[in-house]
């Protein structure tokens, strides 16, 4: 019998609804192919409903959330509401409440001429970031003193805990193992200014690594990463950093790969559920035109076939999204792509 599996969509806001129509579009056409079945069901969360209603999300929706395979949102990020409470209210309570501790980030360019950067081949951007994705200075602590004075203080604190710490070092050693490409897992933080933080992710780097010796380690400060990045991106395999740099780095690493179109990302519990998404916002400006890039819903898509199991549909549809990717689009970017969105994920599904 074939496996069935659940699925709660969160089309959200802006493009997301486009770029997720597409990703449902190959997700079906893929099923058939390799014969599992699933059902989805929708959620209305983002910035039109709570404009509607004030509601963000409850804990009734979080309970909800956790009964599913895996949820697959679009974006979150409205213009009329004011930048923190979709983000805080949404995407960061999913991430906190459903404890998804990982958010993975791929960084692989599949057309060199899509890489901003001078002659560098496909083998050489091809690396993994393991952003922690509960703690630090998302975790929200901090305070206002003498709020609105001249003498305004406001404290925002990064708060690691040995254990959150752990398991995300532990995570990154193992994805790094189970990737088995040059299996080297570089830390990035920034040992020589935040000296609490890093003293431990550093300590607890180097314990965890004794229990891998078969991965090389390596260390890099989070502002010499942006250079590397740039400069010599073949250099990593998987980097492991917190919750912040994490942000700030897969950026740049999406630009690298060639740009937000194609950049997906997923929000991992690895003994929960996860949540699986283009790491690119709403993007207003092109919401409803037809022109948004959907490959990063798409290859969320593909991630998320592969947290859940379906390890060869996961990868037919990479490989259907590099295909096409090298032999189709004119660009990765929204309304350069020489096709509209939904022919992007009609050429994908042709290419499965
Ligand atoms: C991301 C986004 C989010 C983050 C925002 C929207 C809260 O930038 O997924 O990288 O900072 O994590
Ligand atoms: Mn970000």
């Amino acid at each position: 019998m074939s496996k069935s599996y659940k699925i709660a969509v969160i089309p959200g806001d802006g493009t997301g609804p486009e770029v997720v129509n597409e990703g449902l579009k190959v997700l079906g056409a893929v099923s058939e192919k390799v014969g599992f079945k699933y059902e989805t069901k929708n959620y209305d969360f983002g910035g039109e409903r709570y404009l509607k209603t004030g509601k963000t999300l409850e804990d009734k929706d979080i309970q909800e959330m956790n009964q599913y395979s895996a949820i697959f949102l679009g974006a979150i990020g409205h213009p009329d509401v004011k930048p923190g409470i979709l983000e805080t209210g949404i995407l960061l309570k999913l991430r906190f409440s459903l404890d998804q501790y990982i958010n993975l980030r791929p960084v692989r360019l599949y057309n060199p001429a899509f890489c901003p950067l001078k002659d560098k081949k496909a083998e050489d951007v091809d690396f993994v970031v393991v952003r922690e994705n509960s703690e630090g200075l998302y975790k929200g602590m901090g305070e206002f003193q003498k709020k609105g004075t001249k003498d305004e203080v406001a404290i925002q604190i990064s708060y690691n805990t040995r254990k959150g710490v752990e398991r995300c070092i532990r995570y990154a050693f193992d994805f790094c193992r189970k990737r088995n490409r040059r299996k080297k897992l570089t830390l990035c933080g920034k040992t020589n200014v935040l000296t609490f933080a890093w003293d431990l992710w550093e300590r607890t780097f180097n314990e965890v690594a004794k229990e891998y010796p078969d991965i090389t380690t390596d260390y890099a400060h989070v502002d010499a990463t942006t250079m590397w990045f740039v400069k010599n991106p073949e250099w990593f395999d998987v980097i492991v950093t917190d919750n912040m740099f994490g942000d700030i780095i897969t950026d740049l690493g999406a630009m690298v790969q060639g740009g937000m179109g194609i950049a997906a990302g997923g929000n991992i519990n690895p003994v929960g559920v996860s949540m699986f998404e283009p790491i690119g916002g709403s993007a207003p400006k092109y919401t409803g035109k037809n022109v948004i890039n959907p490959l990063a819903a798409i290859c969320a898509v593909s991630m998320l076939l592969v947290e859940i199991g379906e390890e060869k549909a996961g990868k037919m549809v990479e490989d259907s999204v590099i295909k096409i990717t090298q032999t189709k689009l004119k660009s990765l970017a929204a309304g350069k792509m020489g096709y509209s969105t939904s022919e992007v994920g009609d050429l994908v599904v042709k290419n499965l």
